[in-house]
């Protein structure tokens, strides 16, 4: 089985102040998770799309989505304190409600990256056949640079580097057997579902994002979202 799950059980602390967390404001016409989640819907491969919500959110987000979206797979369900907290929870759902098969998969995606297109989730989908963990990634614009206490420690060959993006997508057997096995400090600081597999030793695969896969974290990031919100609206 495939799952999807689209993130959404942060509250935005970058974003600043403002009445409602990030995924919930308006872009163009409708509230950036709607955008997320009518992407997933339109994918007929996924058994269920579990979206995680902060617990103070939850009553919102069920009204919001019953709102725009009529789709029976969508399961809404509580977000955790961190983001590994918030994965575990769609896996122990998917466990107790369907019981967890060797090869079932788990396609996750930020909820505040709403341009993420059909081909991104496809690809991931048809890389999880391959790989028990995928990444989705765009090649380094700018020089990465490497620095500790304020002193460069490397320039790696920027051909080489990429940047993250999600949906990272994973074998959701193999990622709980390694979790279980994390130490509590490792939880703490792997909030990385594809670094958790890669340093398990598993091969990660990757799938080419798109520059417009953006991550909506500040506020800059929501003024550019709203005119690519706009100018796709234009092209329909
Ligand atoms: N997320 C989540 N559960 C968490 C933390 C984050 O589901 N415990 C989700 C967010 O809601 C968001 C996505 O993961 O859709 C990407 O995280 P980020 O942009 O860091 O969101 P926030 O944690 O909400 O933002 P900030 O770090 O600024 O507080």
């Amino acid at each position: 089985m495939i799952y999807a799950q689209v993130m959404a059980g942060g509250i935005g602390s970058r974003m600043g102040h403002t009445e409602r967390p990030k995924q919930f404001l308006d872009l163009a016409d409708k509230p950036i998770i709607i955008h997320t989640l009518e992407k997933f819907s339109l994918i007929t491969e996924f058994e269920k799309i579990l979206v995680s919500i902060h617990p103070q959110w939850m009553q919102y987000a069920r009204d919001l989505i019953a709102q725009y979206i009529d789709d029976d797979r969508i399961v809404i369900i509580q977000g955790g304190a961190e983001r590994n907290d918030t994965v575990m929870g769609a896996i122990k759902y998917i466990d107790e409600e369907f019981g967890l098969g060797q090869d079932d998969v788990l396609v996750m995606h930020d909820a505040v990256r709403p341009f993420v297109t059909r081909r991104i989730i496809m690809d991931n989908i048809k890389a999880s056949y391959q790989f028990k963990a995928v990444d989705t990634v765009i090649g380094a614009t700018d020089t990465i640079v490497k620095a500790v206490d304020g002193v460069i420690s490397d320039i790696p060959v920027r051909d080489e580097m990429y940047q993250g993006q999600t949906p990272q997508t994973i074998n959701i057997s193999a990622f709980k057997e390694q979790y279980n096995k994390m130490t509590e400090q490792e939880r703490n600081t792997l909030s990385d579902s594809a670094k958790v597999m890669l340093l398990a030793g598993y091969k990660v695969g990757i799938v080419n994002g798109d520059e417009s896969n953006i991550k909506v974290t500040r506020p800059y990031d929501l003024r550019i979202a709203d005119i690519i919100a706009r100018e796709n609206m234009d092209v329909q």
